[in-house]
């Protein structure tokens, strides 16, 4: 069986061809952000413009990077929620009318779920069941994964998702949008000791986390320098960036900690835009090493946003026999413990 997959949720357009016999045979992404960056966020109304220019173009190339032809696809998977409305429903009208025409079944995928499956994409893939850390623009969750679709929610944020108190604060410190990757690079320069920023939640039972907090502690520390001296020199900005990276990580490892002791799984599962971040994949896996556990992620471009993974949820689910019917819906909320293995 070969799967076209079909990426549209937010502002990434991502197509992917995943055959049953050879693993994933093709992966195309184009992303938005330089488009959002003007706006410091993702504009919904320009990102389905955005799809809808993009998704048609993609899967011809995907197909020529695989030689193949529409006729070759057995089923179509699309992303049908969470997300922005109007970006699914790019996705989905085209993924879900292109199946018709070729009359072949069609599935709408669960984006987290797609998150959750992308290690399965590497070759070290890890076993049911597992203990899943999910971290997105948009989510931070702890998941206990029994099997596949048996997903019990341990954990969430209450407030701000861990991308985007990493997002905000780098608009804090004057990086573009989405500030992940360049709040990590600033941080590598700065120096741990300068800032205690707080640990939410961290002293209360349970797995919940909240990070607005964290962000205002950031704002609170800019808006004392720059009473003190006017503005942030570069070495403020390191320190800070270092510190509230520091922050958010220890953050989530004692969630993560204290919820393997609670299950006793010993394989960690870390997904999603947020688990391409170097300094939480270090202390992960320092962590599993002193557990006597493993830990697996999906290689770094599958952590954000990508086809490869909807391909595959897609085709896990196809070859159990499930399908959508032929209304083309969306839901742009959508909580993963909803989704069944039946
Ligand atoms: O999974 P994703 O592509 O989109 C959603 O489903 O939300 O995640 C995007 C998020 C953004 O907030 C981005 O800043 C964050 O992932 N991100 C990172 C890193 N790379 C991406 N955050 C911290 N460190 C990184 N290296
Ligand atoms: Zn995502």
């Amino acid at each position: 069986m070969k799967v076209l997959g079909i990426e549209t949720s937010c502002d990434e357009t991502g197509i992917a061809i995943y055959d049953e016999q050879q693993g994933l045979i093709a992966h195309r992404l184009f992303s938005q952000i330089k488009m959002h960056a003007d706006y410091g966020g993702v504009v919904p109304e320009l990102a389905s413009r955005d799809h809808i220019l993009k998704t048609l173009p993609l899967i011809k190339e995907a197909l020529n990077d695989a030689s193949l032809t529409l006729q070759d696809i057995d089923a179509i998977a699309y992303t049908a929620g969470p997300g922005l409305v109007g970006a699914l429903l790019v996705g989905a009208s085209i993924g879900r009318s292109l199946a018709y025409s070729l009359g072949v079944p069609a599935l709408g995928v669960h984006h987290m779920e797609g998150h959750l499956l992308a290690p399965m994409l590497e070759e070290e893939r890890p076993g049911f069941p597992f203990l899943a850390l999910l971290v997105s623009g948009g989510h931070s969750q702890i998941i206990k994964v029994s099997s596949f679709g048996d997903y019990e929610l341990l954990g969430e944020s209450i407030d701000d998702a861990a991308g985007e108190a990493f997002d905000k604060t780098g608009k804090l410190l004057g990086l573009d949008y989405p500030a992940g990757v360049a709040l990590s690079k600033l941080a590598e320069k700065g120096d741990p000791s300068t800032f205690t920023f707080p640990r939410p939640m961290t002293n209360r039972p349970g797995f919940d986390f909240s990070f607005s907090g964290l962000k205002t502690a950031t704002a609170n520390a800019i808006y004392k320098i720059e009473q003190e001296k006017g503005q942030l020199d570069e070495q403020d900005r390191a320190n800070i960036a270092r510190c509230f990276q520091d922050a958010i990580v220890d953050t989530l490892i004692i969630k993560v900690r204290r919820a393997l002791k609670e299950t006793k799984l010993k394989r960690l599962v870390v997904a999603g835009g947020v688990s391409a971040n170097t300094k939480l994949r270090n202390d992960l896996r320092e962590l599993m090493n002193k557990r006597d556990g493993q830990v697996f992620y999906p290689r770094t471009e599958f952590c954000t946003d990508n086809g490869a993974m909807i391909a595959y949820a897609g085709f896990c689910r196809l070859k159990l026999g499930q399908t959508s019917d032929l209304a083309i819906k969306v839901r742009p909320r959508w909580p993963m413990i909803e989704l069944k293995n039946t």
